[in-house]
């Protein structure tokens, strides 16, 4: 297990870019399984997530080639298991993005149901309920999801109860091979989701109204191949804008697309950030006077990103005044404000609020990281602080951000991995 080993306390200077989206290719990594022809995809973030969904379509008998540096070439046409078994879903959750497709293009699926995780208890009953809409019956036994359909799919017109992710791109997967018309309200509106209706298009599918809402699904025959470039990671901007802010540095976030998280970077300038776009998807972030406050509630997009709300809370340490930073999406995501407090914040979890009253000077520790934001969090309050700070379980990193240490230390980051013992 590896570790890393900042020395805080330097301006991150100079320029960095920014990698493909996880959290878009997963699922667009899911959707080669609706064609027996070849989909070759560019910009895919070489991280373990993607490894994993890797992993898990070559297990289900998908020809998955490595192209270069990141583009990956899926070829679906004979799946010979359509299961995601539990050795890969207990690793990742986001496997249980095969359980629409699968469903969509053979009628059958077995997925291993996915059990709570560090962040809350994130079931999938939303993503079950939107198939049994479309006509599959779903059963459960012995820690599986079994999802079946012999005579096809069958379009319907699906409510979520409450806007989730990955259970509407799961659901536009499995609707894009059935029969008729399905119509998903309160869909989520995620860039992920029009990012992965874009590519079903390409595959032949027929989808208005991503984006939005209410995404109209009319069913087609067939999928065919099709060649797709993922969206740059709006997390992974976030993050890196959010370090330059924190360090009061001055740095260029190349290759982002800015209207993917203007709700941080509003956040930010009333901060007191400045950020320009000196060129289209280049920002430039500099913060040299003193930071304000500034309160933050999560919401689905175009709302606050909750997988920014770990690293926006360790910004907020270094402001001046109280900000009440709310969590509405996950029930237990605050896990890296006791680790802040031991480099010396001043943090008041109350049920969903986190009262963070700044500025404090952080001091390096040893501290450790329990998801993938939450470490993030802990890398750039390092970078704050004075002295050493140890960041524990990098793996939670490693899953989601492309070379976050080489990206870092590029900027000019006291930064390095070890080995460790934790
Ligand atoms: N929910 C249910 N039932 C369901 C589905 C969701 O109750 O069937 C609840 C969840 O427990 C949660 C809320 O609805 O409280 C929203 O969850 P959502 O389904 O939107 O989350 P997700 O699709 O599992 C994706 C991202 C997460 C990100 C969330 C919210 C992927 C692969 N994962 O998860 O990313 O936090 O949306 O934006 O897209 C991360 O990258 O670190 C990460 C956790």
């Amino acid at each position: 297990m590896d570790k890393f080993v900042i020395d805080g306390g330097l301006a991150l200077k100079g320029q960095v870019a920014i990698s493909g989206a996880k959290n878009s290719a997963l699922p667009v990594l899911a959707a080669c399984l609706l064609t027996d022809e070849p989909v070759v995809l560019h910009r895919i973030p070489r991280v373990v997530d993607i490894r994993t969904m890797q992993k898990l379509l070559a297990y289900m008998g998908a020809a998955v080639t490595e192209e270069g540096t990141n583009t990956v070439r899926v070829h679906a046409a004979n799946i010979s298991r359509p299961e995601a078994p539990y050795e890969i879903v207990k690793t990742m959750r986001a496997s249980s993005l095969v359980l629409g497709p699968l469903a969509g293009r053979f009628g059958s699926a077995k997925v291993s149901m996915p059990g709570g995780c560090a962040i809350g208890a994130r079931p999938i009953n939303l993503h079950t309920a939107g198939l049994e809409q479309l006509g599959a019956r779903i059963l459960q036994s012995h820690g599986d999801i079994e999802a079946s359909a012999p005579d096809g799919l069958r379009g319907a017109t699906v409510h979520f109860d409450r806007i989730t992710v990955t259970g509407t791109e799961d659901l536009m997967m499995a609707a894009v091979l059935a029969r008729g018309e399905t119509i998903v309200e309160n869909a989520a509106r995620e860039p992920e989701v029009v990012d992965l209706a874009n590519l079903l298009t390409k595959m032949g599918a027929r989808i208005t109204g991503a984006g939005t809402s209410s995404i109209h699904i009319q069913g087609v025959e067939k999928l065919h191949g099709a060649e797709h470039e993922i969206i740059p990671d709006r997390i992974e901007a976030g993050t890196f804008v959010i370090a330059a802010a924190i360090t009061r540095g001055d740095v260029l976030v190349t290759g982002c697309e800015p209207e993917h998280f203007q709700s941080l970077i509003v956040k930010l300038r009333q901060a007191g950030v400045e950020i320009t776009e000196p060129e289209k998807s280049v920002l430039r972030v500099r913060a040299g006077a003193a930071l304000r406050s500034i309160d933050a509630t999560t919401e689905e997009h175009p709302g606050f990103a909750t997988d920014l709300q770990a690293q926006y809370m360790a910004l907020m340490t270094q402001a001046e005044g109280i900000a009440i930073v709310t969590e509405r999406i996950f029930e237990n995501r605050f896990m890296h404000a006791p680790e802040l407090a031991r480099m010396g914040a001043s943090i008041r979890i109350e049920g969903r609020q986190a009262i963070v009253a700044g500025p404090r000077r952080l001091s390096g520790a040893h501290v450790m990281a329990s998801d993938l934001r939450a470490s993030a969090s802990l890398v750039l309050a390092g970078l704050v602080a004075s002295g050493e700070t140890i960041v524990d379980r990098v793996y939670h990193m490693d899953r989601g951000y492309e070379r976050m240490q080489e990206k870092l230390a590029g900027l000019g980051a006291r930064i390095r991995r070890e080995k460790s013992n934790a």
